[in-house]
């Protein structure tokens, strides 16, 4: 399982990478915007600098909603870095322009899935990777990994090739979860990382090694 770090927060990215398993990582304009990154070039300087930190593969989404426009952005965005994913909104020239890209090697991310047909069709457009919000259908009270496991029973049924990323991943818990039905990645908080760290157990068991440890010394 693939683990991106679903923030453009430069500090957050670069402690997440220092763990050493780090495998990409996700962006929006929202998440942009809440670290104060706007205008066309700061966006663009800001991009460089999170492919200069990581090593995976590093989603960056597109604002135009046409196929021309889409296509224009997706090949700036593309030419940027070798790491660069071209993240895609699941409109229908969203598709088109994924199947575009698809043709001629660039790869994508099919983002705003929330429905298995919405996932079948970027998988027939060649998309590398799909983003079903598993949080955000939680939100609205719907099982969000109940999507992801439709999805990977449909991928499995054809062999798609196109991974399947589970976004909007708020906790742990989504992450074992989408471990368990065989999501390819997870993108995540930081928290939603560091938070499998944790358990009491290892830190009592660690505590009474150091204390047996000094008492023989
Ligand atoms: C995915 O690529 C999105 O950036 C993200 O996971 C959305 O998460 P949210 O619902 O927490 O905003």
């Amino acid at each position: 399982m693939k683990f991106f770090i679903d923030t453009a927060n430069l500090d957050q990215i670069s402690e997440a990478q220092s763990l050493g398993i780090l495998d990409g990582v996700t962006t929006n304009p929202s998440l942009m915007a809440k670290e104060g990154i706007t205008g066309e070039k700061n966006i663009i300087d800001h991009y460089k600098k999170i492919c200069s930190i990581v090593d995976g593969d590093v989603s960056a989404e597109v604002i135009s909603t046409d196929f021309e426009g889409m296509i224009k952005e997706g090949e700036t965005l593309a030419a940027l870095h070798p790491q660069i994913v071209v993240k895609l909104p699941m409109i229908k020239d969203g598709i088109k322009a994924c199947k575009y890209f698809s043709d001629k090697g660039i790869r994508t991310n099919v983002t705003l899935v929330f429905s298995s047909g919405q996932a079948l069709l970027a998988a027939k457009a060649g998309a590398t990777y799909v983003s079903p919000f598993l949080g955000r259908l939680d939100d609205i009270s719907t099982d969000g990994l109940h999507l992801i496991s439709e999805i990977r029973h449909i991928y499995n049924n054809y062999g798609f090739e196109t991974e399947i990323l589970a976004a909007s991943i708020r906790h742990t818990m989504h992450v074992i979860d989408c471990a368990k039905i065989g999501a390819d990645v997870m993108t995540g908080p930081l928290s939603s990382i560091t938070g499998l760290l944790k358990h009491p157990l290892t830190d009592i068991g660690l505590a009474k090694f150091l204390e047996d440890y000094k008492k023989g010394n």
